[in-house]
C-alpha cells in the first residue's frame, strides 16, 4: 500500500476548516493508503502559547483524530515530539535550503507581519522542518490545503535536491489537495481563510466545540452580497460560494450539485439549510469526542504511534547520516 502523510498543528482551536478541509480527507484516505497523521506540536512554537493550552490542544487534536474517525489500525498517529527524528532531519534540510527559498514563502510574511513582535528564527526556518517531517516517511501522497502548497513544493525540491547529490534517499510526494473543502473561508470576512490561529476572527471561524446555537448564529450573520442568487462565484459572491462549499463538503457532493439544490432558495433560507448541516455533523463529532477524551484512547494511539513511526523514521535518518558522512 502506498503511504501518505500530513499533520495539524495544535496552536488553537480547531475549526471547521481543520476538520472539512483535512480531517475528513484523511479519513476517506485510510482506506487506500497507509496513513501516517501527526500533531506538529514542534511547529506550533513558532507562535507563542501558554504550555498548558499547548497541552490541551494537542490532547484535543488527537481525540478530533480518532472522533472523526481515524482507526489507528489503519493510521499511525503520532506527536512530532516523540519521534527525535524530525528535529534531527530538520537541521540537515536546514543546511541544504536557501535563504532565498524560505524568503518567498508566504506563509513567512503572513505569520511575520500578524505577529511583528514574535518574528522567532523558527518562523523563518519552519519549511525545511516540515521537509523533514514529510521526507521521513517516504509518502507518495501529502494531503493538505492550498496554503501548504509552497511547503509541499519545497519538499519535492529538497528531495530532488538531496537524490541527485548523494544518490536515491527520498521518494519525491505530491501535494493532494482536498477537493471540496480545499479552502473554508472566514465567515465574517470572505475573502480570508478561516483560521484557528486569527484571534480576531471569532465571528468568523467555527470551532469544532461550538454549540449548536453559536453556530446557527455565526452562520446566519455570515457576510454575503446584495446579488440576492445562490451562485458559485468566488469574485462577485465569495460569502455564499463559501457556504456552498461548506455545504457540498459535508454532504459529499459537488459545489455543482450544491448549486443546483439552492438555486431558487433565498440568502436566509440557505444559510438556515447550511447551520442545520453543519450542526448535525458537529454534534456527533463532539459526542464522540467526549467519550474520546474521558477515557485513555488518547494515550494509547501516542503509545502506538511513536513506536511505529520512529522505527520508520530512524531507518531513513540512518540512511541519510550514511550518505552525508555523519558517523564514521
Ligand atoms: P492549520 O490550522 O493552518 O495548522 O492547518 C491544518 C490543516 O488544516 C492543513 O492541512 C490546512 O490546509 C487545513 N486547513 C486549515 N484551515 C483551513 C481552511 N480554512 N480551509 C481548508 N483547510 C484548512
Ligand atoms: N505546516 C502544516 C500546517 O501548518 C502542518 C504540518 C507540519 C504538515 N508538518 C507537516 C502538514 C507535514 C503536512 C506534512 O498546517
Amino acid at each position: 500500500m502506498a503511504r501518505a502523510l500530513s499533520g495539524i498543528t495544535p496552536s488553537g482551536k480547531l475549526t471547521l476548516g481543520n476538520y472539512l478541509g483535512a480531517m475528513k480527507l484523511f479519513v476517506k484516505m485510510q482506506e487506500m493508503y497507509e496513513m501516517y497523521i501527526f500533531v506538529s506540536n514542534l511547529h506550533s512554537l513558532t507562535l507563542e502559547q501558554e504550555p498548558l493550552s499547548r497541552k490541551k490542544n494537542t490532547k484535543d487534536l488527537v481525540a478530533f483524530y480518532l472522533a472523526s474517525g481515524l482507526d489507528i489500525n489503519k493510521t499511525t498517529i503520532f506527536l512530532q515530539s516523540d519521534v527525535l527524528m524530525h528535529a534531527q532531519l530538520g537541521w540537515i534540510m536546514q543546511c541544504h535550503t536557501y535563504m532565498g527559498e524560505l524568503a518567498r514563502m508566504t506563509q513567512f510574511k503572513d505569520k511575520s507581519t500578524k505577529h511583528s513582535d514574535n518574528i522567532n528564527v523558527g518562523l523563518f526556518t519552519y519549511p525545511p522542518l516540515m521537509v523533514a517531517d514529510i521526507l521521513l516517511y517516504d509518502p507518495v501522497y501529502v494531503p493538505v490545503g492550498e496554503d501548504q502548497r509552497q511547503h509541499v513544493e519545497l519538499t519535492r525540491d529538497l528531495a530532488l535536491r538531496f537524490n541527485n547529490k548523494y544518490g536515491e534517499t527520498f521518494v519525491v510526494p505530491e501535494l493532494l489537495l482536498t477537493k471540496n473543502g480545499a479552502k473554508i473561508m472566514s465567515l465574517a470576512d470572505p475573502t480570508k481563510k478561516m483560521s484557528k490561529s486569527d484571534d480576531a476572527g471569532d465571528k468568523g471561524c467555527i470551532y469544532l466545540l461550538d454549540d449548536a446555537k453559536t453556530i446557527t448564529k455565526k452562520i446566519k450573520s455570515a457576510t454575503t452580497d446584495s446579488i440576492g442568487k445562490v451562485n458559485f462565484d468566488e469574485e462577485q459572491q465569495p460569502g455564499i460560494s463559501n457556504l456552498l462549499t461548506i455545504y457540498a463538503a459535508i454532504e459529499d457532493i459537488s459545489i455543482k450539485e450544491a448549486e443546483e439544490l439552492f438555486k431558487d432558495y433565498n440568502y436566509a433560507d440557505f444559510k438556515e439549510r447550511v447551520a442545520q448541516v453543519v450542526v448535525q455533523e458537529l454534534s456527533a463529532l463532539q459526542a464522540s469526542y467526549h467519550d474520546i477524551i474521558k477515557n485513555d484512547d488518547v494515550e494509547k494511539a501516542l503509545n502506538n504511534g511513536k513506536e511505529q513511526a520512529s522505527k520508520i523514521a530512524y531507518k531513513k535518518l540512518m540512511k541519510v547520516h550514511k550518505k552525508i558522512g555523519l558517523g564514521i
